[in-house]
């Protein structure tokens, strides 16, 4: 069994020393528990997997000082430690070079690093990200401004790199906030393009530094197929797509005809989508920067018949006062996919009031993690 030389320390994998199939069980087992204590009669399917190493195309890594620089993932076994990552065996085979220059480059330039109880210091984070079929490689650098980054040495240094996925894009990030996440308070394009391009299937997608992405490509492709093959949209059908991010599961189902309207919070994001959508020659989706809650409530969907319901939210799922306005909006069939299947299994349990659940299915997106995707197919009953 392969075991990544940082697995006893590196908080990013809980579960590498565990054979795969051992994993999968585990993931399966969490499913039933929840259907079970949430009372959900759904059927549930095997967990549909796919490469277990190699498979995210997005890091963030973090600087810290412990006598010396480092640059890593934080530590499972001691708080505030920062193991150095030297390889990371779920993310990529580039990953050692990159960071080794950009240790190398930050301690001969006398960086300072960034303390979160003195708000003192310059280096944060590192971003890394890889679309994976198309092999290409966007670097942010996410610093607070009180030191001045040698842009053009730190250009010049990372494009010497031969690496499997070569890079297209280079990023400074400015983050001055109290924040322990990154906030992208400006954003400076450093070299290349400001997007990366990601092709899934027949369809390509930009990815900016600061866009959400599944982490996980090459299961996302397979997982987008998997929710147009259920559905068999007719090409008639009105699809709302809620939680909608850069387009990628509404620009799926619109190419059988149906219309689309896609719902995301953030501009910026729509703004990929739209783009996403023209790149990709699909006229009948529309998108609309709006939080979901004012979308349903105030606005009210676009039409009125909305035959299927597509969701997707982040890890927190979804408010009773959405849940409540599904039921209102009434459609025919809903997909309610989501990475943390205990928010999903709650609001299962709410929508339950006026559907059935015909199934749920696991997909291992983050193997070597406890975390897993999961995809639910609800009618109206
Ligand atoms: C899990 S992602 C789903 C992305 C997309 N479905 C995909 O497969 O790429 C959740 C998305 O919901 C957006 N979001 C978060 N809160 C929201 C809200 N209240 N209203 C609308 N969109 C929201 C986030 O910006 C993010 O893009």
């Amino acid at each position: 069994m392969k075991l990544c030389k940082h697995f006893s320390e590196c908080g990013g994998c809980q579960f590498q020393d565990k054979p795969y199939k051992q994993q999968l069980d585990l993931k399966i087992e969490k499913v039933k528990d929840l259907a079970v204590s949430w009372e959900v009669g759904a059927r549930i399917k095997p967990v549909v997997y796919k490469e277990e190493w190699f498979y995210r195309n997005k890091m963030e890594f973090s600087f810290a000082d412990q006598k010396g620089l480092v640059c890593g993932l934080y530590s499972k076994k001691e708080k505030r430690k920062v193991v150095n990552i030297e390889e990371c065996l779920i993310f990529s085979k580039d990953t050692q070079d990159i960071l080794e220059t950009i240790r190398e480059f930050c301690r001969a330039k006398k960086y300072s690093v960034y303390n979160k109880y003195s708000h003192k210091g310059f280096l944060r984070n590192l971003i890394i990200r890889q679309a994976k079929f198309t092999k290409q490689t966007m670097i942010g650098l996410v610093t607070g401004n009180s030191q001045v980054l040698d842009k053009k040495e730190f250009v010049k240094r990372l494009l010497s790199l031969k690496l499997e996925m070569p890079i297209k894009s280079i990023y400074q990030i400015i983050n001055n906030s109290f924040s322990d996440a990154v906030i992208f308070e400006k954003k400076e394009l450093l070299y290349g393009s400001s997007f990366i391009e990601e092709k899934l299937g027949s369809y390509i997608f930009r990815i900016g530094i600061d866009t959400f992405f599944q982490v996980n490509p090459r299961m996302a492709v397979d997982f987008y197929g998997q929710i147009k093959k259920y559905l068999n949209l007719s090409g008639k059908e009105n699809v709302l797509d809620l939680f909608c991010g850069v387009g990628s599961i509404g620009i799926f189902l619109a190419s059988g005809g149906s219309q689309v309207w896609g719902v995301e919070l953030s501009e910026e994001i729509v703004e990929k989508a739209r783009e996403n959508a023209k790149i990709n020659n699909v006229e009948n989706i529309s998108f609309f920067a709006c939080d979901v809650r004012k979308f349903l409530n105030i606005k009210g969907a676009p039409s009125k018949d909305i035959d299927v319901l597509v969701i997707n939210p982040p890890r927190g799922g979804l408010s009773n006062k959405i849940i409540r306005a599904i039921l209102r909006l009434k459609p025919k069939v809903i997909i309610y996919s989501s990475c943390n299947p205990d928010s999903l299994f709650r609001d299962l349990k709410g929508l339950t009031i006026s559907y059935s659940v015909d199934f749920v299915e696991p997909y291992d997106f983050f193997p070597h993690t406890k975390h897993f995707e999961c995809l639910s197919f609800l009618r109206r009953s």
